[in-house]
């Protein structure tokens, strides 16, 4: 009698145990992961549903307002024919880079796209660490920190995959509501970016 009690107990024991695990490594299953409602380990199954990007040429759409502070514009034109993007062949510089844009109405790729915000650092004989390129930014805290170097005219080659950062736009309903409203700091924000003029706001630096 006494021996079945302590086996009762036991299995009581493991129960509770078995259920503390359930809820631990059980709770968020790979079908409640994403998004589609699908098992996140096999997207076999998967139909995306069919949308519908805008067929504005470039020249015949209208610009989209900034979702924030030098948020990256969105492409309100048509990408056809001009993705995908490769190495030897970006159409988008054809009509964004600043010397042609005014001539085809298209906003100039901005000054930051011209900069390197990740400067290469190099030791130099003494041991120290020093940066190459020409400075166009840095701390005003008497280190030797380089912020940003100029790439002199020529696309920073971290800028050079636009639809990276740029999308463009199709009839696609959000799958999660959105009510965040920009404050935008002036205006003009709404459709133009500052960046270059404001990355180092609330940070000591010297150009
Ligand atoms: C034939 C010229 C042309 C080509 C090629 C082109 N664009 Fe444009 N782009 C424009 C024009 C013009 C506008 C202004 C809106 C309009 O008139 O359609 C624009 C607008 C934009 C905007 C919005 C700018 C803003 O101020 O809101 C973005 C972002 C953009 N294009 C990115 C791209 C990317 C990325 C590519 C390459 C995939 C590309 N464009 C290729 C001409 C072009
Ligand atoms: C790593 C992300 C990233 C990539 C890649 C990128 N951009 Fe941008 N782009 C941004 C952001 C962020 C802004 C807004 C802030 C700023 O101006 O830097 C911007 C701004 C712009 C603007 C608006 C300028 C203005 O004066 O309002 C244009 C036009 C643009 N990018 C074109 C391009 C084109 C064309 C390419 C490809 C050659 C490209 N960008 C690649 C992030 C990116």
């Amino acid at each position: 009698m006494k021996k079945m009690s302590k086996i009762a107990l036991s299995i009581v024991v493991i129960g509770i145990f078995a259920v503390g695990c359930a809820t631990t490594n059980g709770s968020v299953s790979d079908d409640s992961l994403s998004l589609r409602k699908a098992n996140v380990q096999n997207e076999s199954s998967i139909t995306l549903k069919k949308v519908n990007y805008t067929n504005a040429a470039p020249g015949e759409a209208k610009k989209i307002e900034r979702s924030y502070d030098n948020a990256p514009p969105l492409i309100p034109h048509s990408v056809v024919g001009l993705v995908p993007i490769t190495r030897n062949n970006n159409s988008c510089l054809g009509c964004h880079m600043p010397e042609v844009a005014a001539s085809v109405h298209a906003t100039p790729i901005p000054k930051s796209h011209f900069m390197n915000f990740r400067p290469t650092e190099v030791i130099a004989k003494n041991g120290k660490l020093i940066k190459k390129g020409d400075i166009v930014a840095r701390p005003n805290d008497g280190s030797n920190d380089v912020f940003a170097t100029s790439t002199h005219g020529k696309l920073y080659a971290g800028r050079y995959n636009c639809t990276q950062c740029h999308v463009a736009q199709s009839n696609a309903k959000p799958l999660v509501g959105n009510t965040f409203k920009p404050d935008y700091m002036n205006k003009q924000q709404m459709n133009r970016s500052n960046f270059v003029n404001t990355y180092d706001q609330g940070i000591n630096t010297v150009k």
